[in-house]
Order: structure tokens, then sequence, then C-alpha cells
């Protein structure tokens, strides 16, 4: 079994980070501009206030632990290898949850929050204190051109080509906690239909999208992923 699964924001809000929109209009972009702090051109106008924002949210990152829906999926990854089938676990976050939940093969096409990258020099190295103008680059030695290592609206998510080739060649794809909003992540389930794949969605709630996939189900992350794996597992 080739399983492809994308993974939002909903699976890490009970490990404390925050989602972005939620009906109740508490999420990140319902606080903070993401014009202003999440594009190329926000970040050119006020870098100081991008950093402010990315290190605010790395330090509650670095104080927050993987939940029971971070650790399923490691479950379910080595579970299906020993079956000599597949898990391609793509996430839309830029935690390191799964990989301290023991995700071992983690896609993260919008980028990683613990990773600084040189704009000058497009180096990409792990980064976990805070980050500034006044930080120099290690591989060109250049200062004033660190920033996240974080995909800003307007800009090209990662990995794609691999991303599109993995999704054709699974079995399901199942969509976790994310409000099929922001393309291109949100369009992998129409191509999966397309392609005649098996779709779920495990969500907090219906997505805009619920009535594009095969199967639902509803609840906190900690609780139904859990119980869709141990399904997935028993199934062999
Ligand atoms: N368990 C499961 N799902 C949850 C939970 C939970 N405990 N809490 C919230 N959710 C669901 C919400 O119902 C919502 O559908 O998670 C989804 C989160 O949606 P968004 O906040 O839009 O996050 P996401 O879909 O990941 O956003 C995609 O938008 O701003 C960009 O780059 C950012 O990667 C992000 C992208």
């Amino acid at each position: 079994m080739r399983i492809f699964v994308l993974t939002g924001a909903g699976i890490s809000a009970e490990s404390g980070l925050g989602t972005f929109r939620d009906k109740a209009g508490t999420g990140i972009w319902a606080r903070f501009d993401p014009m202003k702090l999440a594009t190329p051109e926000g970040f050119a106008r006020d870098p100081e206030a991008v950093h402010a924002f990315y290190n605010t949210r790395r330090r509650n990152l670095l104080a927050a632990e993987p939940n029971e829906a971070h650790f399923a999926l490691a479950r379910l990854e080595a579970g299906l290898a020993e079956r000599s089938g597949m898990l391609t676990l793509v996430t839309q976050n830029i935690d390191d949850l799964h990989e301290r939940a023991g995700s071992r093969n983690v896609v993260h096409m919008h980028g990683e929050l613990l990773k600084s990258r040189c704009a000058a020099c497009d180096s990409v190295v792990d980064w976990r204190q805070d980050l500034s103008l006044e930080d120099q680059c290690e591989a060109c030695g250049e200062t004033g051109h660190l920033r996240p290592h974080v995909v800003w609206f307007g800009e090209m998510p990662l990995a794609l080509d691999q991303i599109y080739g993995a999704l054709a060649a699974s079995d399901l794809f199942v969509a976790i906690g994310t409000s099929g909003t922001v393309y291109p992540a949100a369009g992998f389930v129409a191509q999966a239909r397309a392609l005649g794949i098996a779709t779920c969605e495990i969500n907090l709630e219906p997505s805009d999208d619920a009535r594009l996939f095969d199967e639902c189900r509803y609840g906190p992350a900690s609780e139904t992923v859990p119980a869709w794996v141990q399904d997935m597992l028993r199934q062999g």
C-alpha cells in the first residue's frame, strides 16, 4: 500500500502551535498581516518585523512537543515499510514535530522554521536561535542577507516534482489538518481524484473541499489520526 499524506497546521494545533485560519477568527492571519510578514516584499520593506515574527514562532516551536498524531504517522511509516508499502509524508508545516516524533522522510514544501537561508548565496543551514540582519552567513561571509528558510506567499513551494511524482504513484491520498485553501497543496486532492486515487480527509471539521474526499474522519488529530493509522496497519 502506497499512502501519500499531506499535513497542515491542524496536526500541530494540539502541540500548541497556532493554525492560520479558523472560524473563530483567532488564527495567525487574523492577528498578523501575511502580506507584511510572509511575502518577499514585506521582508524587503521591514526585515526586522519579519525576523521578530519568525523568532517568536521559532521559540514557541522549541518549547513545543509532538502530539499523538505525529507519533501515529511515524508508526505508519515504519509499519508500511515492514509490509513493503510506503508512506510519502508531505507537510505544509514549517515545524519539525514530524521529525521529532520519529518520521524519517518528511517533505517540507513550505520550508523549515529551524533553518536559515542566505539570500546572497542560497546556502541553507540549521538555525535554532533568533535570526537578525546582523547575522553572518557561514558559507559566503555576507551579513544582512539571512532569512528564515520559509516559502512566502508568491514564492515557489519546494520539491514539487518529487511531490507530484509520489502522488501519482500512490494508492491513497490523505489530507490531515489542512483547510485546503492554499495552492498548490489545496489542488492535490483534485489531482488524486483525476488519477483515480482514493482520497480521505482527517480534520477537526469539514474543509471547504470536503465533498472531494471519498472518506472523512472528523475530530482532534490526536484522536482521529492514531485511530486511522491503527485501521491502516490492521489492513496489512
Ligand atoms: N485537529 C485536526 N484538525 C485541526 C485541529 C485539530 N486539533 N485544529 C484545527 N484543525 C484544522 C482546522 O479546522 C483547519 O481546517 O486544521 C486546519 C488548519 O487550516 P489552516 O490554518 O488554513 O492551515 P493550513 O491548511 O496548514 O494552511 C496552509 O497556509 O498560510 C499558509 O504557509 C501557510 O502552510 C500554511 C498554508
